[in-house]
């Protein structure tokens, strides 16, 4: 049993304190507009307001743990021949620290460890709204005997089109460009662009010391020595090259000179992007005061203690009061900036922008913390729906351009996801309770096409209207919505003509919004349209998706493919139940009161295990091209039957509303992480923030979890834990508060 670090809640903090975790785990700085992330051991992952298409760093997450990651920091001393070199980052020389901690904080990660007689005391953080990556890194001679000292902070720079680094080796490294200007002072900025932007995007590395040389070619730094022994660095001096082609690094050599016992000295390093070092210098010369830097550091933290004071729980469970007040609303803020873009498991090289399924639900779990950006990211999503109502799949944040994502792939298939647009309807409504902006539904703006791009323009209600009859007048034999390409399943892609029951429930529930929204505006009419339209769903759903008379399940079904055969009955060998169609027929309120428990019972049954509820039994064995993506992955994985986490929530939620708060906290803390810290070699993914999923007993590695961070997990967690579990809930009228355990019946959404 391995810890590798702990909570420190006062400090809102965990703090790891062993560098050998099972993989690397990370922090993010900054936001989209700039900033990326960084792991425990000093590799960032940087970019300006959009990972795929402006790139600043080259980090690899496929690398071994070992290699190098795109930043660090070299301390040496002398040697008896040349140098001792090493990272107080661990990462990449491995020299093994006396001591180590690295600081996972809100916005901030601080990497503190101790190795040859010095103590390096790194914070990493970008300053609110900046366009830079400051590490504030003091240096103490702790040792009993003076030290001359050497520290090289080191950037291995990315060509903004991060896809193109690696797949063209050819113009990439003829572009880029560096050059080097030292003031009087002797202090050394370093500038590096393709040689296209040069006039426009200028990256920026410097710091507050003056340098006695530089580098910025990669290969004459590292020579034969690698990343763990550069070269370059067992020679007094490096070489002063200004890059006009080739791999573009940034090295700042820092002669500290002799550090008495007990001295210590204060780098600041800063990485930045600007259009022209010129309008990089005012930012250049405030971040090499410490007392700016401190402030930034300072104001920081003011902004995450606004964001996270909206709400704070103190229940009996520990875990649980560490996730509600720190980890989980900090997830979230996370996921809202970055979607599905940029983490350790999605690169953001472009295959994924924004997700309008995706951040639709992003924004409902901060319309508290964060109105405004949460208002902001709603209006995009808003801006690539469809004329017709359903959504473009994803967009990118840079150009607003939009994509339909794996939809309009091959002869046949679907050109639309059934559920892309009616997640706006939720995320639009859970905004207007949060915040009682109504205004926001007179808002006129554009709908997409897209050949066109943008075009004519709807009210956001209109927006909101044309999704739900986008749904009404798209369903197929059964009278039940269309599957489309796929539903939140993304991976489920059945021939044209196949039809979600998620998607019957997902309309159910936007439909019920609507109806409240429109109650509260007073506008009977349309609402009792929708009233008739919900009726009619549920009817259609519960006389022909109940298993019993099918299969014999007491159970819903999940999907009808495209030969009308059901998906997800006690008839199929494989697939025979699925968790989400249990958990929606509840949340949707389609399910009258005995089926709904029936169903939940099922779910229990069939798919609870000890590391969280699978989302369906059994997995499929084999590739099946007519369902698709599913049947890529092995029994227990992801989408094919694993823990998919995301869904587990979901359960919490439909507990809550049937009034067994025990077993919804059940279910929260099964999948907790913060529960998990003391067995984290077989979760191996960071125990402060929810991954994506975890493979489930029907894979030999049961219990192993991955893609952390980016996942709809943290939004629906966190809605799930404060609105139902605790029952703290925005209404239209005001704030409710209705516990799980006080809940009576079927009548609470
Ligand atoms: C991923 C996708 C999400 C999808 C889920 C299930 O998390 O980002 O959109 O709903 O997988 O397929």
């Amino acid at each position: 049993m391995t810890q590798y670090g702990y909570f420190d809640n006062d400090r809102r903090e965990y703090v790891i304190t062993n560098p050998r975790t099972p993989v690397k785990w990370i922090n993010y700085i900054g936001t989209l507009a700039f900033g990326g992330f960084v792991d425990h051991t000093g590799g960032a992952a940087l970019c300006k307001g959009d990972p795929a298409n402006n790139r600043i760093t080259w980090y690899v997450p496929q690398r071994p743990v070992t290699d190098f990651q795109a930043t660090t920091l070299y301390v040496r001393t002398p040697a008896h021949k040349g140098y001792r070199v090493f990272s107080p980052f661990f990462v990449p020389t491995l020299d093994n620290p006396d001591m180590f901690e690295c600081h996972v904080g809100l916005g901030y990660s601080r990497v503190v460890s101790e190795m040859h007689g010095l103590r390096v005391d790194a914070t990493i953080f970008v300053p609110v709204g900046g366009s830079q990556e400051i590490r504030r890194i003091a240096i103490t001679n702790v040792s009993d005997a003076p030290a001359d000292v050497d520290v090289i902070p080191v950037v291995d720079y990315s060509h903004p089109e991060a896809i193109k680094q690696f797949n063209n080796n050819d113009w990439v490294p003829q572009t880029m460009v560096s050059r080097a200007r030292t003031d009087a002072v002797g202090r050394t900025t370093l500038t590096q662009y393709p040689f296209m932007h040069r006039e426009t995007r200028v990256n920026v590395l410097t710091t507050n010391l003056p340098v006695s040389s530089f580098e910025t070619d990669r290969d004459r730094f590292l020579g034969y020595g690698g990343w763990a022994c550069p070269e370059a660095l067992q020679i007094r001096e490096l070489s002063n090259h200004q890059a006009h082609r080739g791999q573009n690094i940034g090295a700042l050599m820092h002669r500290l000179k002799v550090l008495a016992p007990g001295e210590t000295r204060l780098l600041i390093t800063h990485l930045g992007q600007y259009g022209s070092l010129d309008a990089a210098q005012p930012s250049i010369d405030l971040y090499r005061d410490p007392v700016a830097v401190d402030a930034a550091l300072r104001e920081l933290e003011g902004g995450w203690d606004t964001y996270l004071s909206n709400l704070l729980v103190d229940t009996p469970d520990p875990a649980m009061n560490a996730m509600l007040n720190i980890h989980n609303p900090r997830q979230c803020h996370t996921t809202l900036n970055w979607s599905r873009y940029l983490s350790r498991y999605q690169v953001g090289l472009g295959a994924r922008g924004l997700g309008m399924r995706d951040s639709s639900q992003d924004v409902m779990a901060v319309v508290a913390g964060a109105p405004d950006e949460a208002k902001s990211l709603l209006k995009k999503l808003l801006r690539v729906q469809r004329p017709n109502g359903c959504g473009m799949h994803q967009f990118y944040p840079l150009t607003m351009e939009a994509v339909v994502g794996d939809a309009a792939e091959g002869e046949g298939r679907p050109d639309f996801y059934g559920d892309d647009h009616l997640w706006l309807v939720l995320a639009v409504t859970a905004y207007l309770k949060e915040t009682g902006d109504l205004d926001l539904l007179t808002e006129r703006l554009p709908f997409y096409d897209k050949d066109r791009g943008p075009i004519a323009s709807g009210s956001v209600f209109e927006h909101l209207g044309r999704a739900l009859d986008f749904t009404w007048t798209h369903t197929g034999t059964h009278g039940l919505p269309l599957l489309g390409f796929a539903d939140w399943n993304d991976t489920m892609n059945l021939r044209e003509g196949a039809q979600s029951l998620f998607n019957a429930f997902l309309f159910g529930f936007a439909l019920r919004e609507m109806i409240t929204l429109m109650q509260h505006l007073g506008a009977g009419d349309a609402g009792a349209e929708y009233e008739s339209w919900y009726a009619e769903m549920q009817r259609r759903v519960n006389t022909q998706a109940w298993d019993e008379a099918i299969g014999g399940g007491t159970w819903y079904l999940r999907y009808f493919d495209s030969d009308g055969s059901p998906i997800g009955s006690k008839l199929n060998e494989k697939g025979r139940i699925y968790l989400n169609a249990q958990s929606w027929a509840v949340m949707s309120g389609f399910a009258p009161p005995e089926r709904a428990i029936q169903a939940l019972d099922a779910a229990r049954d069939y798919l609870n295990t000890a590391n969280g509820l699978k989302v369906g039994a059994p997995g499929y064995d084999g590739f099946d091209p007519n369902k698709g993506g599913i049947t890529t992955y092995p029994p227990g994985t992801k989408e094919n039957c694993g823990i998919f986490l995301h869904t587990n929530p979901w359960m919490m939620i439909a507990e809550s509303m049937v009034g067994r708060g025990e077993r919804a906290h059940e279910y929260y803390s099964q999948i907790n992480p913060a529960n998990r810290n003391d067995r984290i070699d077989e979760f191996e993914v960071e125990p402060y923030v929810y991954c994506q999923n975890i493979l489930a007993d029907e894979h030999p590695q049961f219990g192993l979890g991955r893609n952390s961070w980016l996942t709809g997990t943290a939004s629906w967690a966190y809605q799930a834990g404060t609105q139902y579990i605790l029952g703290v809930r925005p209404t239209y009228a005001g704030l409710e508060s209705i516990p799980a355990s006080r809940r009576r019946g079927m009548d609470s959404v």
